[in-house]
C-alpha cells in the first residue's frame, strides 16, 4: 500500500505544465511515419493512459481521464459501445453489469440477459439495450476490486461518459495544461455492433469531424482488434492514424466470421505487418508479444516484432502496463501480495529499450517516469 501512495503522491499539486514528448503527436503537415520515428529515437515514447488512469480511479470515467490528463499521460484512450439509440459511450465491453452498478437497479432487472459475443456466451446487461438516458441513471464501480480496493471508494460516484464528454473534456484540459492532449478511441466488437444495426464506425467518424479531429495530422489514433473495420473507416473517410490492434492468441472475430484462416500471428508475421501497413500506421500487441515470459513467469527474451513493425514503416504501442504485482513479471514482485505495486518502472524501461513508440498504461505517472529514465525527458513537475 506504501507504493501506491507514494505513486499517488503529487498529484494535487505541481501537475504538469511541461511541454512532454510526444505530447501533440502530431506536428502539423508531419506524416504519419514520421510520427512514429520521432516518438522512437528522438522524443521519447507516447504514454497513453488506459481506461483513463483506471490503476487510480473506475475506468472509463471522466474522473479517471482527467486524472491521466494531469497525471502526464500524452493520450487519453475510450474503448467505445454503443447504446440502443446509437451515442458511443466508452466502455470496455458492451456488458456493464462488471462496470456500473446497474444491478442495483430493481427497474432494469429483467434486461438482465444472456448473449453470445464474438462466439462466448456472455450474461449480464448490454448497452445496447439502453438508451443514452438509462445508461445516464448507472453510475461507474471499479472492475478490479479485489487487486483496486482503493478505487472502490470511487464506485456510484461517476456516469458512463459518451466520446462527446470526453473530447470536450480534452479540449477542456489542453488549454488548461498547456499541451495538446491526444485520444486513442477503440471500437470494441465491431462485427458484434454491425449485426445488431448499431456500427459503431459512422458515429465515430462524424464525432471525431464534428470536433475537427478528423485530419492526418491530428492528435488522434483511431484502434480496433479487427481489420475490416479499420479498413472500412479509411474507406469511409477517416484521416487520422490507425492502430491495428493484435493479441498474443486468436485471430480477429472478422476473419473468423469470413472463414479467413489467419491468426494474429499471422498478421505479426514481416508479411502481416508490410499488409497492416496498407491501412493501418501501427500495431499495438500485447506486450507479451514484444517481450514474452519463460515459463516461470519471469522475463523473456524480446522479439523481433518491434524491428519488424519499423521495417513496415509502423509504430508499436504495447498493452498493457499496470504497477500491481499480479501483472509485473515474477522478478519485478514487490512481495506475494497481489495488489500492492511493484517494480513497474523496471518493467515499462526495460520495454521503452525495444525501441517501442508508446504503451497503454493504467498509471500514467509510471509511464511518465519510466520515459524519463530512458529518454532523458522532463516529466511531471
Ligand atoms: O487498446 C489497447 C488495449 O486497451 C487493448 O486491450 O482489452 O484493454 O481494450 P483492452
Ligand atoms: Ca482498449
Amino acid at each position: 500500500m506504501t507504493t501506491r501512495r507514494t505513486a499517488l503522491a503529487g498529484i494535487a499539486t505541481a501537475v504538469v505544465a511541461v511541454p512532454l514528448a510526444g505530447a501533440s503527436a502530431a506536428p502539423a503537415g508531419a506524416t504519419v511515419r514520421a510520427i512514429g520515428a520521432a516518438s522512437a529515437g528522438r522524443r521519447g515514447s507516447l504514454v497513453i493512459g488506459h481506461r483513463g488512469a483506471s490503476g487510480y480511479r473506475p475506468e472509463h470515467t471522466l474522473a479517471s481521464y482527467e486524472l491521466a490528463a494531469r497525471l502526464g499521460a500524452d493520450y487519453l484512450e475510450p474503448d467505445l459501445v454503443s447504446t440502443k439509440d446509437g451515442a458511443l459511450v466508452c466502455r470496455h465491453e458492451p456488458e456493464i453489469g462488471g462496470t456500473t452498478n446497474v444491478a442495483d437497479h430493481p427497474e432494469f432487472a429483467a434486461r438482465r440477459t444472456t448473449k453470445v459475443l464474438d462466439g462466448v456466451a456472455v450474461t449480464g446487461w448490454f448497452t445496447e439495450d439502453f438508451t443514452l438516458a438509462e445508461l445516464k441513471t448507472l453510475r461507474a464501480v471499479e472492475r478490479l476490486p479485489a487487486v483496486r480496493q482503493e478505487n472502490t471508494m470511487w464506485n456510484g460516484r461517476f456516469e458512463v461518459p459518451t466520446l462527446q464528454e470526453l473530447l470536450d473534456l480534452r479540449r477542456r484540459l489542453s488549454r488548461e495544461l498547456g499541451r495538446e492532449l491526444g485520444v486513442y478511441p477503440e471500437t470494441k466488437h465491431p462485427t458484434y455492433f454491425q449485426a445488431a444495426g448499431l456500427a459503431l464506425e459512422q458515429p465515430l467518424l462524424k464525432t471525431l469531424a464534428r470536433n475537427g479531429l478528423n485530419r492526418a495530422d491530428a492528435p488522434v489514433y483511431v484502434q480496433s482488434f479487427e481489420t475490416t473495420n479499420l479498413q472500412q473507416l479509411r474507406e469511409l473517410g477517416l484521416r487520422t492514424p490507425a492502430v491495428q490492434l493484435l493479441s498474443a492468441t486468436g485471430a480477429p472475430f472478422d476473419l473468423v466470421t469470413a472463414g479467413d484462416p489467419r491468426t494474429y500471428a499471422d498478421l505479426a508475421t514481416p508479411a502481416g505487418l508490410r499488409a497492416i501497413a496498407g491501412y493501418a500506421q501501427g500495431i499495438g500487441p500485447d506486450k507479451l508479444q514484444v517481450i514474452p515470459r519463460n515459463a516461470d513467469g519471469t522475463l523473456g527474451t524480446p522479439t523481433t516484432l518491434v524491428h519488424d513493425a519499423h521495417d513496415a514503416g509502423l509504430v508499436v504501442h504495447p498493452y498493457t502496463f499496470r504497477a500491481e504485482n499480479t501483472f509485473l513479471p515474477v522478478e519485478l514482485r514487490s512481495n506475494d501480495v497481489a495488489s500492492d505495486f511493484g517494480k513497474a518502472i523496471d518493467e515499462q524501461v526495460i520495454y521503452l529499450e525495444t525501441g517501442i513508440d508508446g504503451l497503454f498504461t493504467d498509471q500514467a505517472d509510471i509511464g511518465v517516469a519510466a520515459r524519463a529514465e530512458v529518454y532523458g525527458v522532463v516529466g511531471v513537475a
